[in-house]
Order: structure tokens, then sequence, then C-alpha cells
């Protein structure tokens, strides 16, 4: 059975949700779903835009055909070829393979690595700024490379202001039956999803997306802009400015609040202990936007979403090994990955024996980008005692001070 929606009165979403998908890339976990978008117009020419992830081939080939309603199909225009959107192209050849593929020369070359075998007489290759007519519409080919692969671009609608905007301003999480973004609450339901999916699919690439922003506003004029259809998620109609400051936001790492994140490993609780008195002494300086991760049971994506959110960050671990609690390892190196840039962190190493967990944590976020460390560092020996109560009131000082902007 077909499940379609109308985004315009010519436009369908033919795209469908995946809820059984534990993780998606096979690294992040999706607790809520996640839908793959397309898109069908019909013009004088019927065009499809992007295709789906095979886990719901079935129900996208559905949809499209009943869109289609008998009509052929004569274009597809591939804006991202990675699988969760391209790895029903070979369905789509084989049920109307009179269709001609339009998309950029690098995504040739990744559809045949992957071995689609496409015909090279179906295949019309655009330029950046190329536009195609389907009839009462004109769409307009703007490159967007390494957003977040190399060979993407985004497709704008010229004549109703639609962008397709490949990857950029999805979302984890399944639609469940909704569309637009403004069907929901979604500074409440959905913003974690979207911000959790931009800053661990996207998050690397944040000049890339500020290129392409910049290019949106200069060649396709943001104010023209009044539908985002992107390959996950909702799709956006109204308050568009909403989800483009968010990714303003994100792509030049400025945090979008005020507040502290603290992240702590502990094998035996007491880095935790720590932890949560240094969190309870933020609160008394009225310091209230904390939020405490364990980094042991916390998906790192989880934490570096936040990390994109915030201002501030704590970082508290044990020392194991002679190096830096692995799980807080994995943590810095993902940011690292992820080009995190713009946060003043506090460090609060402990061990036993022999804690160098705080110094090697520190160099590693002094080889991050444009962050600050605060100067009042401590280490907790073992345990936290009454003893190191003006060490960690230092270090509350100077955080609270450095959130309300007392300081640097
Ligand atoms: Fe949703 Fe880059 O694929």
């Amino acid at each position: 059975m077909y499940n379609y929606r109308m985004v315009t009165d010519d436009l369908y979403w033919v795209g469908a949700d995946e809820h059984r998908l534990a993780l998606f890339e096979n690294i992040h976990p999706l607790y809520h779903g996640v839908s793959y978008n397309a898109y069908v117009l019909l013009d004088e020419k019927t065009v499809l835009f992007d295709t789906a992830d095979w886990a719901v081939g079935r129900q996208f080939i559905a949809n499209v055909k009943a869109v289609l309603n008998g009509r052929p199909l004569d274009y597809l225009v591939i804006n991202h070829v990675e699988p969760d959107h391209a790895a029903s192209i070979e369905e789509i050849l084989l049920r109307w393979p009179q269709v001609k593929i339009i998309t950029t020369p690098k995504a040739v070359t990744l559809l045949n690595q992957f071995g689609f075998g496409l015909d090279p007489n179906a295949i019309e290759e655009v330029a950046e700024g190329d536009t195609k007519c389907f009839g009462k519409h004109t769409v307009a080919f703007v490159y967007a490379p390494m957003v977040h692969w190399p060979e993407a671009m985004v497709t704008f609608d010229t004549t109703n202001g639609v962008l397709f905007s490949a990857d950029a301003f999805g979302s984890f999480r399944s639609l469940d039956g909704k569309l637009f973004a403004d069907e929901f609450d979604f500074d409440r339901e959905w913003i974690d999803d979207a911000r959790r999916y931009y800053t661990n699919i996207v998050g690397k690439y944040g000049p890339q997306v500020v290129a392409l922003l910049n290019k949106a506003a200069n060649i396709v004029g943001l104010d023209n802009i009044k539908y985002l259809c992107p390959l996950h998620g909702p799709v956006w109609r109204k308050d568009l400015g909403y989800i483009i400051d968010k990714y303003t936001h994100w792509a030049t790492y400025e945090p979008e609040e005020k507040g502290v994140m603290i992240v702590y490993a502990s094998m035996y609780g007491n880095t935790e202990a720590a932890a949560e008195v240094l969190a309870a002494k933020l609160t008394a300086r009225g310091v209230t936007n904390t939020r405490l991760y364990d980094v042991s049971s916390t998906h790192v994506s989880y934490l570096i979403s936040d990390l994109f959110k915030y201002s501030h960050l704590v970082l508290a671990s044990v020392t194991y090994n002679l190096g830096i609690f692995p799980p807080m390892h994995n943590f810095l190196m993902d940011m690292k990955a992820l080009n995190l840039q713009k946060r003043t962190v506090a460090i609060m190493g402990s061990g036993s024996w022999a804690p160098r967990s705080g110094a090697l944590m520190k160099e590693e976020i002094e080889r991050l980008k444009n962050m600050t460390v605060l100067d009042e560092e401590m280490t907790v020996t073992s345990s936290l005692k009454a003893d190191n109560e003006s060490e960690i009131d230092a270090l509350a000082d100077a955080i609270a001070a450095s959130v309300k902007g007392e300081t640097k």
C-alpha cells in the first residue's frame, strides 16, 4: 500500500520510515528511527529527486508508482549517492529503464564505484549553476561539495522555491505520519535528534556548510527558499529562519547556549562523586544550565551533540593504564575528528598512584582549534575529601565566572 504525502500541489514526498535499524551508519544508535526522503515532481516531465535505502525500498517503490499513476518516469535527479539514498537506484532503472539521470560528474564516478553499471547515454551531467526546465518548473543545480560527501549537490526549484537540500537540514527520527516540521513541536520534540544528526554526520564539515549557506544566500537568495526538502527528517515550509539559525551556529562551531556539560569517567564512583560535587557548586553559584554525563554509559554521539550546544565543558577522568580512561579518550578523539572548536574547558584529573589523566586531557584539548582551557585545574587523588574543598571551589568559581562572562 502506498503512503505518500503532498508537499505542494505537484510535488510529493515518496519516502519511508525505518524503525528497525539499530545503528545509523552502523555506529550511531537510533532510538526513534529515521526517515529516508525522496520526492516526485509531476510536471510536463516527471522527476524523482533521489531514491531511498533498500531497507524501505518496497514502500518507496510503491509510493513512486502511486504518485506517477501510470505516467513514465522521465528524470531521476541524484543529489547524493550515499547508499542510504542511492541504494534503490537500480530498482528504479529496472522499472523505468528509459529514465534519464541528472547528477554531478563526481556522483557518476561514485555510482560506478558502487557498481550500478549506469548507461552513459542515460546520464546528464550537470555543472554548478546549470538549470533544467521540466515544463512549468525550472530547477538550478548548486554543488555542495563535502556536505558531507564530495559529489553532493542541492537542487533549487526556482518556480516554487523548493530547495532539495540533500543531507543538509536532515535529522534522525522517523516521521510517523507527519511530514512538515510545523506538524509537531520541533523545538521540544525534534531538535535534539536534528542536532545529533548534524553534529555527528556533517559536523566535521562546518566550513563547507557555511560555504553552502553563503551560496544559497547569494545564488538563490534565502528569502526565495519557501520549502526545505532534506533527505532525512521533516520538510520545512514555515519558520525556516529557525533551522537556518541552528545550522549557522553548528557550522561555525558557535555554542547555542551558555551552559556547562560535565563529562566524567569513573571506575569506582569517586570521580563521579567529585563531578557531582562540582555540579552542585555550580548550581550554588547560579549556573543551572548544566548537564552531567557518564562517558562510559552515554553513546559518544550524544556527547558530541550536546557539546555543539553548550559553551563550557568539564572533563573529569580517572587515569587508566597511565593514560586517559579509554571511553574519555574516544570522546576526545571524536571531538578532534569532528573539528569541534570554540569551547571553554575545565579539567579535573584523578588517579590513585600516578594521576596523569588531567595533563593528558589538557594536551588533547590544546590540539583542537580555538579552545580555552581554564587555569584552575585540579586533580583528585583517589577520592575527593574535605581538604580539597578550596580547590574545587576555585574550579567552580572559575567556571561560573567564565559562563557569566566575567572572565575569558
Ligand atoms: Fe543520508 Fe549522506 O546520507
